[in-house]
């Protein structure tokens, strides 16, 4: 039996008060994570050394007791593995050289991947050692969707309609890529788990993207073929799924994928939610992070209406979204102090 408050709730007991982590709470946002970012490498170098990647991702575990650590990554450090050239620069964010082609895609290699990405594991192990006994360590990967948008186009986009586009045009080529995808997320984080990872997170960043037909396909059937092999080779294992800007699905990509907790983005209505999902499966969520931002008694007041529209379900406290770099984190710690001693 475990006394893991997030274990408990994704196993399907409702905790009280709720287990509380936060998207991106290692980052930016934080002075001991810009002072590292000033005199380390790139992101991909902190990302890929033991050491580093293993404090930071322990800075926000420190300083507020949260109850996960998330282990510092990124879910382009995959691609990344595969063989794709990716960048990380200032100001503008990932930069891929864009997958458009069978050539393109012939590149990748998931055997480089596994080796590419043991530093990572590494990470895992270290930060799963030094872990206070509470605390629970939660690895994750990008859904194949999601990762397939920024292969595609290259980086960020306003629509992905790069991406959308070789879906609809080139079925074929879309479906190898999300099937390497969905091979090599299963891979990856099956090694995070054989690492130490106590649970795992898929993020479906733009799941909400896409037409009923297409989610479907691309986002419901590769999270539910991610699940199962993760269920079929770790009995007992849990799974976040993310399907970010989804809505009305969430009861559907549930229901469909098999995933133990939904995690709810900022627009969602918690309650409305719930209704659309088996008692035992979990929710997180779902704070906007601009409350944080702006911290105090609007803060207070949107994370009442949460923990009181999901009293009795079994709930992890998260934002909707990640942390925006510009938080305060005193916002953080009064967040936390709030849940906890209300
Ligand atoms: O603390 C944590 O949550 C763990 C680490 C983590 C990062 N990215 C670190 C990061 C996780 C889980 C992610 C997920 C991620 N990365 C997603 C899915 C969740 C979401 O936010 O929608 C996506 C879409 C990405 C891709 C990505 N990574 C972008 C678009 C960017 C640039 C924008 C930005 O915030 O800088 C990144 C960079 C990135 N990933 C940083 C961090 C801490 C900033 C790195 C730096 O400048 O030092």
């Amino acid at each position: 039996m475990t006394t893991k408050p997030i274990l408990r709730v994704l196993a399907g007991e409702a905790v009280w008060p709720p287990p509380v982590w936060l998207m991106r709470q290692a980052g930016r946002y934080l002075p001991e994570y810009r002072a590292i970012r000033e005199s380390s490498g790139g992101f991909i170098a902190r990302c890929t050394t033991p050491d580093l990647a293993t404090e930071i991702t322990l800075q926000p575990v420190r300083r507020f007791g949260m109850d996960a650590a998330i282990l510092f990554s990124d879910i382009l450090i995959l691609p990344w593995a595969l063989g794709q050239d990716v960048a990380f620069k200032d100001g503008h964010g990932p930069v891929l050289s864009p997958i458009r082609s069978e050539a393109d895609l012939a590149v990748l290699n998931l055997a480089r991947a596994t080796e590419y990405a043991a530093p990572v594991m590494e990470t895992v192990r270290r930060v799963r050692a030094a872990l206070p006994e509470a605390c629970t360590l939660i690895g994750f990967a990008g859904a194949p969707f999601t990762v397939a948008c920024y292969m595609v186009e290259g980086g960020g986009s306003r629509d992905f309609a790069e991406t959308k586009a070789m879906a609809f045009g080139h079925p074929a080529l879309f479906g190898r890529l999300i099937g390497l995808l969905v091979e090599s997320t299963i891979a990856y984080l099956s090694a995070q788990i054989e690492a130490g990872a106590e649970t795992v997170m898929l993020f479906d960043t733009w799941a909400g993207m896409l037409s009923p037909t297409q989610f479907q396909k691309h986002v419901v059937e590769p999270a539910k073929a991610i699940v199962q092999a993760l269920n079929a080779r770790f009995p007992g294992i849990k799974v976040i799924g993310f399907p970010r800007l989804a809505g009305m699905y969430a009861g559907t990509y549930a229901e469909q994928t098999g995933v133990d907790c939904v995690a709810l983005d900022t627009g969602t209505d918690p309650v409305r939610a719930a209704a659309l999902l088996a008692d035992s499966v979990a929710i997180q969520g779902n704070l906007d992070p601009i409350a944080l931002l702006a911290g105090g008694q609007a803060m207070r007041a949107e994370t009442l209406s949460i923990l009181d529209g999901l009293a009795g379900r079994p709930h992890i406290f998260n934002l909707g979204h990640g942390i925006l770099p510009q938080t305060n984190p005193d916002h953080v710690a009064e967040l936390v102090e709030f849940l906890r001693n209300r």
